[in-house]
């Protein structure tokens, strides 16, 4: 059974296609198959994959529109992990794919007004009736900001909006968009495991893909 994750936030731009594509990378290096399920209908992620040219490449994608989403999962049932990325807006694929999901992830930038937008995510994931399975991730973390800073935005994330927040954050790093761009994983670029392969190894450990 593959472990199938939600990437979820009404915010555009948040990091919820880079997000989706570094995990499907961290499991391919790992020897694991992930499927894609692209739900926004910009398609960015399926864009991506038609300029991917790997050779057995253990990712495949698929876009569709949410009334499919469960036939694109059943069809991945022999995948190790589905990752479902959503569109950045309050259309019902966030909502949908909170309820198929083990785990619903949230990156979110450490800026108040993204903050504002897990008070929504929190409604869908009741909504959803995952509310013990949203957590977020920190991203796009600036290399000058401190420890500090983060423990505090984790903390203020914790206690104002009563979401988890995963211990490792992803930090800005132009591997993320030169990766994208050229149809590759952070893991297919330079370095296997550079600095921000590392940071998203961590975050798939966090999922438990057997
Ligand atoms: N950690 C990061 N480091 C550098 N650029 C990032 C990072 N996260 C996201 N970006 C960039 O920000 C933009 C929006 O990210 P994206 O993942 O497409 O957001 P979303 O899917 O939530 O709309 C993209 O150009 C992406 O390359
Ligand atoms: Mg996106």
């Amino acid at each position: 059974m593959p472990v199938i994750v939600a990437i979820v936030s009404p915010k555009g731009g948040a990091g919820k296609t880079t997000l989706t594509a570094g995990l499907a990378g961290a499991a391919a290096i790992c020897g694991k198959s992930c499927t894609i399920i692209d739900l926004d209908p910009q398609a960015s992620i399926t864009n991506w994959s038609d300029r991917r040219d790997e050779a057995d490449d253990k990712i495949s994608v698929v876009s569709c529109q949410v009334g499919r989403m469960k036939k694109a999962i059943e069809a991945a049932a022999e995948a190790d992990l589905i990752v479902i990325d959503t569109a950045g807006r309050n259309d019902n694929s966030a909502l949908e794919s909170a309820r198929i999901a083990d785990i619903c992830l949230t990156p979110i930038r450490m800026v108040v007004s993204e903050l504002e937008t897990l008070s929504a995510v929190r409604d869908i994931l009741a909504t959803a009736g995952k509310s013990d399975a949203g957590f977020v991730v920190i991203n796009g973390v600036h290399t000058g900001v401190g420890d500090k800073a983060i423990a505090d935005m984790r903390k203020l994330i914790e206690t104002d909006f009563s979401m988890p927040v995963l211990p490792c954050v992803i930090t800005h790093r132009q591997d993320h968009p030169t990766a994208f761009n050229c149809g590759k994983t952070i893991f297919e670029t330079s370095e296997i495991m550079g600095k921000a392969g590392a940071e998203m190894s961590e975050i798939y450990s966090f999922l438990g893909v057997e």
